[in-house]
């Protein structure tokens, strides 16, 4: 399977603060926002990573990341001319996707919970089809709702509605067979001027090909959109770390997988070792 985050877009709700600077190089406490959805396709053991971002911002990623071999995985880097919605990351990835399976996460989204691997592990050995996840939340309206019949079957899935048919939503980590290019071309622009990714799960859903999973109740996710959000996101990972359990520590979870070396971790955690981040991970390698 190959990893995608979608890491354009405008980030308006931000500005000031993104008048300057990408949104998913903003810190969420002790790290840039893009760790949290790396850290997640890491933990699915994803090696193949393509990194979306704007004409703009596409070099800082390359400066941050580069090859991707200190993570022992491989990343490519594309630009989006547009922010043409996000589906359209998958006409962008279609030669990096090939004929594979795809996680398609969004750079600016938060997961975090003890049971979050296994859950995750579990959804990304599907066969065909789709997988995306419902999570409640207090006010869906801004997001894709997901309607559900008596049997708990999903029936549709709203954009941005404004009588919401429930309160759960579907948050933006989503698994995809292949078909999901195909389906992307054939979507059209909505009213907002987006290829819209509640489009390509009602294609899905159409075809019965759609499973929307739930999480365990310790999983937390955040979106960090919004000054609030991503002040809210901050705490929440500082509370975490005083309490020892590191979020989104990407060295960490690398070595774990196997894909780096102890002497490599050493290395990494040297450059760092000024910080927690780096005191940990030092913890880690000894
Ligand atoms: P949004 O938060 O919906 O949009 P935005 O980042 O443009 O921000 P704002 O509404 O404040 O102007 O995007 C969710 C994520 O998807 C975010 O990481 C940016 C990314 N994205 C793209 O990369 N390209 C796109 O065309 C869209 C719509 C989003």
């Amino acid at each position: 399977m190959k990893g995608i985050i979608l890491a354009g877009g405008s980030g308006t709700r931000l500005y000031p603060a993104t008048l300057g600077c990408s949104k998913q190089l903003l810190s969420v406490y002790d790290k840039p926002m893009i760790y949290y959805p790396l850290s997640i396709l890491l933990l699915l053991n994803i090696k193949e990573i393509l990194i979306i971002s704007t004409k703009k911002d596409f070099s800082l990623f390359q400066h941050l990341f580069g090859t991707g071999e200190d993570l022992g995985v491989r990343f490519t880097y594309l630009i989006q001319e547009k922010p043409r919605g996000i589906a359209d990351a998958f006409l962008i990835g279609e030669e990096f996707i090939g004929n594979d399976k795809v996680c398609l996460i969004l750079g600016d989204n938060l997961f975090y919970g003890d049971s979050l691997k296994k859950t995750l592990r579990q959804a990304v050995s599907f066969d065909d089809g789709a997988v995306v996840f419902g999570y409640p939340v207090e006010d869906p309206r801004p997001f894709g709702v997901i309607e559900f019949d008596e049997n708990q079957n999903v029936i549709s899935i709203e954009e941005k509605p404004k009588n919401p048919k429930s309160n759960f939503i579907v948050p933006g980590l989503y698994f995809y067979d292949n078909d999901v290019v195909k389906i992307s071309k054939t979507l059209e622009c909505s009213k907002r001027g987006e290829l819209e990714i509640s489009s390509v799960n009602e294609a899905y859903l159409k075809n019965k090909k759609l499973k929307v999973k739930l999480f365990e109740e310790d999983v937390v996710w955040q979106d960090t959109g919004t000054h609030k959000e991503l002040l809210n996101a901050s705490i929440f990972v500082r509370k975490m770390q005083q309490e020892g359990r590191f979020v989104g520590c990407l060295e960490e979870i690398a070595y774990e997988n196997g894909f780096i070396t102890k002497e490599k971790l050493l290395e990494l955690a040297k450059k760092m070792e000024k910080t927690e981040y780096g005191q940990h991970i030092l913890n880690i390698a000894k």
